[in-house]
């Protein structure tokens, strides 16, 4: 890892929600910890004509309505020191010139090109960089999702964008991978003997990955229509989550250590297609409901949307892996918007004793279980049985609860945070490789396929439930629930 002092950072699609919402105050929180290199500069880009005044106007704007109680004026003013705008058309490599001018000579300094733009315009930004001699040895580029629409696309992306930076320039983004919860797994796995010899066929039952929120589409209906849930959540988020969980041990926790194994995870899941779409998946879409105690539009009443859209807003996926440590164990995969609660969280369950001496417990339906929580706490239970006190010997559910807020009192790295200071110091531990995001790709879109060729609507659910009924019983069928139905 480098130490980097000169940098300078580039955000393109600058006056985006993301750069508002997410970039610029995850700058700003890491200088004012003191992590953003002295010499840093920012240089944020669109397309808008704007001068920088401006724009820090409506950056002030946004970051103090985003940052809350964080926002401390005088850091914030410090912080805008730092940041200049250009207004530049992606599309014209005349505009470059401006940038080439502000960024000055290759020197020393480190680059890192932030696309936070529409994939669509990634290959004539990188070219028009190249064009204006803005790419050196030193400089990355990190590219936001969605990276592309299938393999198809995802392919011509990485090949444009593999025409202007190696592979080890590219930083392609998946903020699951750099929320605190998620390496708290790999430390929980990879930093104690004791689960290791657990984590394996013999000894797990199933395996449950949920991502839910109570949010719907708000309004990105228009880009969400054309995504939905499996390219927007699946194929990324809750895969890699799955990868995390999964994979062998890595020799180290360096970048390709640590890629090559989740590889051979996305590459051992068995492909679903034909017949074992409709058994071994469920897609929803939902209606108007309730969210929070008021009353919420369905899907097709969503800004944007088209009234007879097909596009899934959930998912629930039984995959296997076909593995020696992993062979039969399934691993259930859900997803959805305007779900009854935002939760995302793996749960471990392990498999009964083999001969219980006290009886059959209570309620057979619980497991010895982890659940590592990452939203909306930051916790792992782990769910054992003890004695329920009286004259006899009756078991009863008990919980070890570990609180990382409560057991360390320090402010965590926004997942955002914590993957800028990656890119910085050229760590790409966290971000997915290129055979990694097309494997992924190649074992979605059998499905995504297989549903389009079938014609039939996703399974309506009611906004601030657990999904469609299906997907109850895609656990049902093997004789399982779902943790919360418990
Ligand atoms: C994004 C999706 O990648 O992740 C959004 O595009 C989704 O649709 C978001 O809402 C969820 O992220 P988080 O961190 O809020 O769970």
């Amino acid at each position: 890892m480098r130490d980097i002092k000169e940098l300078d950072l580039v955000l393109f699609g600058g006056t985006g929600d993301l750069v508002m919402r997410k970039l610029l105050p995850a700058l700003y929180h890491l200088q004012k910890d003191g992590l953003l290199p002295g010499g840093a500069r920012i240089v944020a880009v669109a397309r808008e004509t704007l001068d920088t005044p401006a724009y820090l106007e409506t950056a002030t704007r946004n970051c103090e309505q985003y940052l809350g109680q964080d926002f401390d004026a005088a850091e914030w003013a410090r912080f805008c020191e730092r940041v200049d705008y250009l207004a530049i058309d992606a599309l014209e490599p005349a505009s470059y010139a401006s940038l080439a001018q502000r960024l000055g000579e290759a020197s020393a300094r480190e680059r890192v090109y932030y696309l936070s733009t529409s994939p669509s315009l990634f290959s004539a930004t990188c070219r028009n960089l190249a064009g204006a001699g803005l790419i050196h040895a030193r400089s990355r580029v990190v590219l936001e999702k969605p990276l592309g629409h299938d393999l198809a696309s995802s392919r011509q992306i990485n090949d444009e964008v593999g025409r202007y930076f190696g592979e080890d320039q590219i930083y392609r983004i998946d903020h699951y991978l750099g929320k605190e919860p998620v390496q708290n797994l790999l430390a929980l796995r990879f930093g104690n003997a004791l689960f290791e010899p657990l984590w394996r066929r013999e000894w797990v039952r199933d395996v449950q990955i949920t991502v839910a929120e109570q949010l719907g589409v708000e309004s990105r209906g228009d880009f969400y229509d054309k995504a939905g849930a499996m390219r927007d959540m699946v194929q990324n988020h809750l895969l890699q989550l799955l990868c995390i969980v999964a994979m062998e041990p890595p020799a180290s926790i360096a970048a390709d250590a640590v890629r090559d194994e989740k590889l051979k995870i996305l590459r051992a899941l068995r492909p679903i297609t034909g017949p074992a779409v409709s058994t071994r998946t469920v897609r929803g879409q939902y209606r108007a409901g309730a969210s929070g105690g008021q009353p919420v539009p369905g899907y097709l009443q969503e800004a944007g949307i088209p009234p007879d859209s097909h596009t899934e807003t959930f998912v629930a996926i039984k995959a296997e892996l076909d593995t020696w440590r992993w062979a039969g164990v399934p691993f259930y995969l859900r997803t959805g918007k305007r779900m009854q609660e935002k939760v995302a969280e793996i749960v471990i369950n392990f498999r009964a004793v083999p001969h219980s001496i006290f009886g059959a417990p209570a309620d057979t339906a619980h497991t010895n279980r982890m659940v590592i929580q990452m939203q909306p706490d930051e916790t792992v239970q782990l769910h054992l049985f003890a004695k329920q006190p009286g004259d006899v010997i009756q078991l009863r559910p008990v919980h070890l609860n570990l609180d990382f807020a409560e057991t360390f009192r320090t402010r965590r790295l926004e997942a955002y945070e914590r993957l800028l200071m990656d890119v910085m110091r050229g760590n790409l531990t966290l971000f997915v490789r290129r055979d990694e995001q097309e494997a992924a790709w190649s074992w979605v879109e059998p499905i995504m396929d297989a549903w389009q060729d079938g014609g039939e609507a996703p399974k309506p659910y009611t906004a601030g439930t657990w999904g469609p009924a299906a997907a109850s019983a895609l656990l049902g069928r093997d004789g399982f629930n779902w943790h919360e139905e418990l």
